[in-house]
């Protein structure tokens, strides 16, 4: 059992907040939209990373309105590079029925906001509190990170039960006159001190005079958690068929793994050139030279590819234009989403053009 109240952690906290919250462009202005895009755009992409995503995104689309009527190809052009697109198509499957069943604004309550796609406890904890000042808990990994750390609570955070016991047990300590606050101070202090990987920064940190892993030792065997599956290697080749200054796309399925955006064809395996060549005449193309290109690696969450690559170059005479889409280099990099999984193949093309 912990011997602190977990009272005396919040004025610690917020006081600690109100002299490093970092500046970002979501909590300059707030709305709840800003709220929602910046919370899904957060899940799984850096700090950092997202700033210039966000900014663009919001200009482009600035009300929910226009996230509903968005077309798709511009929608996941926005997204590119951000990775987990079905984000983007669960916020936007939420706005077309904030839409409908709002007037356009998103429901202050909690249990409305959980009921659309796309958001869960965490997101719906968030908006609800950020957004609208209502009093319940945000929980994501760097909440349960310091919560763990500091009463040293070595049960597996992937359990569902340890984020509700959390989840209870802030319910029970929120200022509420501060929620918004204390919710981003909590995921505040796990992004910037008391962070995953590396050395904690438990000299500046306001919690260090009680914190019970830095008073054990635990701070590098707290958080404890369940060991994922390992992820499953496929080998696929992917090759950029190319015409002069174009270069062939197709449009991926409507559902799976990156569903929607565009990709260079590839397939499963390591092809040998002449398997390559042949791929290319069943495509009722005519390839007239073929260069090996270097290998690329990419890592999904459950799943990494190691690619090998080709260019081929193609004889314009013998193109069947009906089936097959040949997109300038120029236009590729400015309307069609490609998945980073292909960047490495991309720069090559960009390389090519004068
Ligand atoms: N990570 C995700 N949302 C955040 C927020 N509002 N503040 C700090 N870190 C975050």
């Amino acid at each position: 059992m912990e011997s602190f109240h977990w009272e005396q952690l919040v004025e610690p906290l917020l006081t600690w907040y109100e002299g490093h919250a970092r500046v970002l462009p979501w909590r300059e202005q707030v709305t709840p939209y800003r709220v929602w895009v910046s919370e899904i755009m957060l899940q799984q992409t850096r700090t950092e990373a997202v700033k210039p995503y966000f900014e663009r995104f919001m200009a482009a689309l600035p009300t929910i309105q226009d996230l509903a009527e968005c077309e798709e190809d511009h929608l996941l052009k926005l997204w590119e590079g951000l990775g987990y697109y079905n984000r983007v198509r669960n916020m936007q499957a939420a706005a077309r029925r904030v839409v409908q069943e709002y007037e356009g604004e998103l429901p202050a309550d909690y249990e409305k906001l959980l009921s659309l796609p796309g958001i869960g406890p965490y997101s719906a904890g968030a908006i609800s509190s950020i957004a609208f000042g209502l009093p319940v808990p945000a929980v994501d990994g760097n909440v349960l990170r310091v919560i763990m750390r500091v009463s040293a609570d070595r049960r597996d955070i992937t359990k569902q039960s340890v984020r509700r016991d959390v989840e209870q047990m802030l319910r029970s300590i929120l200022p509420t006159d501060k929620v918004s606050s204390f919710n981003q101070a909590l995921m505040e202090l796990g992004a910037i001190l008391c962070v995953p990987n590396g050395e904690p920064l438990c000299n500046e940190c306001p919690w260090a005079y009680l914190c019970k892993a830095k008073q054990q030792a635990l701070l590098s065997t707290i958080p404890v958690k369940r060991k994922a599956a390992p992820r499953r290697i496929e080998k696929r080749t992917v090759l950029l068929i190319r015409d002069g200054e174009k270069v062939v796309l197709n449009k991926r399925p409507k559902s799976g793994l990156l569903a929607g955006l565009y990709e260079f064809p590839n397939m499963t395996g390591h092809l040998t050139s002449a398997e390559v060549l042949q791929a290319v005449r069943d495509m009722q193309l005519s390839p007239l030279y073929i260069e090996k290109l270097p290998e690329a690696k990419h890592i999904f969450s459950h799943v990494e590819w190691h690619m090998r690559g080709y260019l081929v170059q193609v004889d314009s005479l013998r193109i069947s234009e009906a089936q097959t889409l040949f997109v300038p280099f120029q236009k590729l990099e400015k309307d069609y989403a490609l998945p980073s999984a292909f960047e490495t193949y991309r720069q090559f093309l960009t390389g090519l053009c004068h």
